[in-house]
């Protein structure tokens, strides 16, 4: 992969977030709600504030836009999205599943998606027509045909009311096709590098922030997968639902989790 300077400014921050997140990882750490279920804590503002450094540093005119604040324009030329802390909810309750997202677009395109799980010390980089590498090797989707051959990864945003009960019942229709599991990992960004890498043959949300999928879906396009929101057209970079799949395995997705999301969408 070319070290460009962006990937070179990403990955600096990245280090400095983990260090950041590590130092409250199981410690004093303190915790708000920004709604009901929703937490935001003191490692998630600090590891933001350090990224943010380091990429104004580096480029003072890009756009950052990130979850703890940073309202970068969507429209700008060099555009960062940046998931300080994906996995809040783990974090806050000493699960060590969570990671740093970085995703950097030019005119509207992801250019760079770097992904960094902090307690195992791996990085899920892509690079637009460069390919997916987890740890330097290269990734690809799984080669499954069925669902009956696979995992399914899947999320819920913070909702607990039609949108989680939706999502249940897409699960149930998933099982009927008989899947080998369902897996709620709470990471969204690590769920897509799981499809990336061929360990699980789908993933979908209902809802998903531009920082929780700007590095994740290059990730899976980069790998060989497809993307698309739950009705199947291209990803804004903004909030949307989210179907990511090996390529036999995303039109079966789509098929199956469509009905369930239009019900939401138009009941809502
Ligand atoms: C959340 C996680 C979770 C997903 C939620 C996201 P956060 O991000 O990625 O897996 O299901 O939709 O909001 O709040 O931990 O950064
Ligand atoms: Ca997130
Ligand atoms: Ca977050």
């Amino acid at each position: 992969m070319i070290e460009t300077t962006e990937l070179q400014v990403a990955k600096t921050a990245v280090r400095e977030a983990s260090r950041i997140l590590k130092k409250y990882f199981r410690q004093e750490n303190v915790v708000d709600f920004k709604a009901t279920y929703n937490l935001v804590s003191q490692a998630d503002r600090e590891s933001e504030k350090a990224i943010v450094e380091i990429i104004h540093r580096a480029f003072p005119s890009h756009e950052i836009l990130g979850e703890e604040g940073q309202t970068g324009d969507i429209s700008a030329e060099h555009l960062w999205i940046v998931d300080p802390l994906d996995g809040t909810n783990n974090f806050c309750h000493g699960l060590d599943h969570f990671a740093i997202s970085i995703g950097y677009y030019r005119n509207g395109q992801p250019e760079l998606g770097i992904i960094y799980r902090p307690m195992s010390d791996e990085w899920f980089i892509a690079a637009r027509n460069q390919g997916a590498f987890h740890n330097g090797s290269r990734c690809h989707t799984a080669a499954f045909s069925q669902l009956n051959q696979s995992l399914i990864g899947t999320g819920f945003f913070y909702d607990r009311g039609l949108q989680m009960r939706q999502t249940l019942a897409a699960i149930q229709a998933l099982f009927e096709q008989d899947i080998h599991g369902i897996r709620r990992m709470g990471t969204a960004s690590l769920d897509l590098c799981m499809v990336g890498c061929g360990i699980f043959g789908g993933f979908f949300e209902f809802d998903l922030a531009p920082w929780d999928h700007a590095a994740g879906r290059l990730f899976v396009e980069e790998a060989g997968g497809i993307v698309s929101n739950c009705e199947g057209d291209s990803i804004p970079i903004a909030h949307t639902s989210m179907i990511a799949g090996c390529p036999a395995l995303h039109p079966i997705l789509l098929e199956t989790i469509k009905p369930f999301f239009q019900k939401a969408a138009n009941t809502a």
